[in-house]
């Protein structure tokens, strides 16, 4: 069956969906967006221009985005070859949508489900098993013209060219970076970021009694270890404590049993008070760091100090040599190194143990970090540059066991997860195999 995509309509105008379909619109296709009434749709089609990069852009946009409401144009649908669902994060109303989608698609066209936490098989379930042939999940990250990222996630029956047409469309006319995702919690790079963000947390908390506070932290989880200069304070304050916490609840609800994140679902004690009285990060005008505009138009950073409870001018923390690379750093008998080993060098681990739950292979789960989170290098990557044999020379001296493809390495006598200068990888089946571009 032909499964090419010329157009797109996408329903649910707000964050993501005006983001995909002025990406859409923009490349030079046609879009149909579709929301609830015709006050939403106004405000949709504001927010679609919005997100041209310059006029030229949005002439285009404007010229390829044809808007209308569910109810009056639902049946436009039928001339459209990918249905991009975008509307609220809740199952109930999804599911409604999708049966009334349904009887106007056309035979052939593909469907995707914005969603950052629904099981794709909850959305179909009791639906037509046309629906479950089509469908995927789309998992775009936000902002969608910025992030390079879209995990695309198929469901037990889909068929594998729905999935092919849609990344080809997605990488080649969107620009995204594709991953091919499974249908597990939080999909792969929140699952390892989330971790990383939320294990941080507790780990710091640990050793904030060592020197390590908020701006030593996000100097050691930044740079050396080929991260965004956001650190980790920093990119919580960007997120936001609140979406953190729902983060945190829905892994504790969905986590399998035994998954080493469910130890850091819920925040210190610091943390928890400071969601308590709304200091939510920059949205709220301040979060662990504030930015104050004096009378005389200058701007100042401040940090809110965890122990003192009180705020006070940021003091950049400076690393000495040794730290300034991922080796030099983690492997560093000092408490900066034992601190960067626990919140990363954990964070690797626990990527390590995920395959094949979460991904078929490791470049996808490289390219969802590098893609989605700004590392220069995935945890595979990272891994090989630590040197595998060593990390696991020292998970044996501390006594842990080692993660699944730590073990699969090992038994396969491979010393990386990539060869030939990255051009093959580490298979779950102990070979080789060519990295697809
Ligand atoms: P949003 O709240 O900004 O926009 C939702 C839009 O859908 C609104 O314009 C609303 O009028 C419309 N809508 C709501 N119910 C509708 C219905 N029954 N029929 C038609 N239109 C309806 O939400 P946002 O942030 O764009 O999220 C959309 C989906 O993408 C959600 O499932 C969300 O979890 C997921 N997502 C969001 C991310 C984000 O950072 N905002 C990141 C990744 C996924």
């Amino acid at each position: 069956m032909g499964r090419e995509i010329h157009s797109v309509a996408v329903i649910g105008g707000g964050t993501m969906g005006s983001g995909i379909a002025a990406a859409a619109a923009a490349a030079g296709w046609r879009v149909l967006l579709l929301e609830r009434d015709r006050e939403a749709t106004r405000r949709a089609r504001e927010r679609t221009l919005a997100q041209a990069r310059d006029a030229d852009e949005q002439q285009a946009i404007d010229r390829l985005l044809v808007t209308g409401t569910l109810d009056e144009s639902l049946r436009e649908i039928g001339e459209f070859d990918w249905i991009c669902e975008a509307i609220v994060e809740d199952l109930d109303a999804k599911r409604a949508l999708f049966s009334r989608i349904e009887p106007w698609r056309r035979e052939g066209s593909v469907v995707s489900t914005n969603t950052s936490g629904i099981p794709l098989r909850a959305i179909t379930e009791g639906l037509p098993d046309r629906l479950g042939r089509d469908i995927v999940v789309t998992h775009f990250f936000n902002p969608v013209r910025v992030m390079k990222l879209l995990e695309i996630v198929p469901g037990n029956d889909t068929d594998p060219a729905v999935v092919a047409s849609l990344s080809r469309f997605c990488g080649d006319v969107l620009g995204k970076g594709v991953v091919q995702a499974k249908d597990t919690v939080n999909f792969i790079a929140n699952r390892i970021g989330c971790f990383w963000m939320l294990s941080g947390l507790h780990h710091a908390h640990r050793f904030r009694n060592q020197g390590i506070g908020i701006e030593r932290a996000d100097a050691l989880l930044s740079a050396p270890l080929g991260l965004p200069a956001t650190g980790l304070y920093g990119l919580i304050d960007l997120i936001g404590l609140d979406v953190m916490a729902l983060v945190g609840r829905n892994l504790a609800a969905n986590l399998p049993e035994g998954d080493a994140g469910l130890a850091f679902t819920r925040f210190p004690a610091e943390e928890a008070g400071l969601l308590a009285r709304g200091q939510l990060g920059r949205k709220s005008g301040g979060g662990f760091y504030r930015v104050l505009k004096g009378a005389d138009g200058q701007k100042s950073r401040e940090v809110f100090d965890l122990e003192t409870q009180l705020w006070r001018p940021h003091a950049p923390a400076s690393l000495a040599p040794h730290q300034t690379d991922a080796a030099g750093l983690l492997f560093a008998d000092d408490p900066d190194g034992a601190f960067a080993w626990a919140v990363h060098g954990g964070t690797l681990l626990y990527a390590a143990d995920l395959l094949p739950a979460i991904a078929d292979d490791i470049v996808n789960v490289d390219r969802a970090l590098r893609w989605g989170f700004g590392w220069k290098r995935g945890p595979f990557e990272t891994l090989d540059d630590l040197g595998p044999t060593r990390v696991i020379a020292r998970l044996r001296a501390e006594g842990r066991p080692l993660p699944a493809l730590l073990r699969l390495l090992e038994q396969t006598g491979g010393e990386s997860f990539y060869r030939d200068q990255g051009r093959t990888h580490l298979g779950l089946d102990g070979r080789y195999h060519t990295v697809e571009a």
